[in-house]
């Protein structure tokens, strides 16, 4: 766990959608994952200012804060693509070629398992199985589910995405 603390000053303009969040909410401990949840909607991800001012705001210890934003899955402290790829590794579809699929996806966009794209236009993710193992080798491109891929049928779903 990370704690943070290097007293960077951020102007009001980039508060602002937080502190939108702040009145729908009581400053209580109880209203901390919510909080979370919509600045996360708020900004894509968690910035790191943004927890400072969350930490001060609910007065809650920023460690403490930390601790539950890097808990759960669900919570991002680095920005995070405009698409995010999600490539099934379960069992169906590692034995028809997921190992492929990733590798295409991989050459194509230039990243690994969990990192960004650049740009900001995709982030790509190994995942267990997506339960639509019928379709092996699977990926989902946000909620979009993409089935029976080789490797050329993956490249013409990237295209379609970029
Ligand atoms: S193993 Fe890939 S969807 Fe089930």
């Amino acid at each position: 766990m990370t704690c943070a603390c290097n007293g960077e000053k951020t102007d009001e303009k980039f508060f602002e959608p937080l502190y939108k969040v702040f009145e729908e909410y009581e400053t209580d401990e109880k209203n901390l994952i919510p909080v979370l949840q919509n600045a996360q909607d708020a900004y894509g991800y968690l910035p790191e200012e943004v927890l400072k001012e969350i930490s001060s705001y609910m007065k809650i210890p920023l460690c403490k804060v930390y601790g539950v934003v890097t808990f759960y899955t669900q919570f991002h402290l680095e920005p995070r693509g405009d698409n995010i790829i999600r490539v099934c590794m379960g069992t169906a579809c590692h034995v028809r070629g997921a190992g492929d699929v990733y590798d295409v996806i991989q050459e194509e966009l230039g990243i690994n398992d969990g990192e960004t794209t650049e740009d900001l236009k995709f982030t790509l993710e190994r995942v267990a199985c997506i339960g639509a193992c019928g379709l092996a080798p699977v990926i989902m491109v946000n909620d979009n589910t993409h089935g029976r891929l080789t490797p050329d049928k993956t490249r013409e779903v990237l295209d379609t995405y970029r």
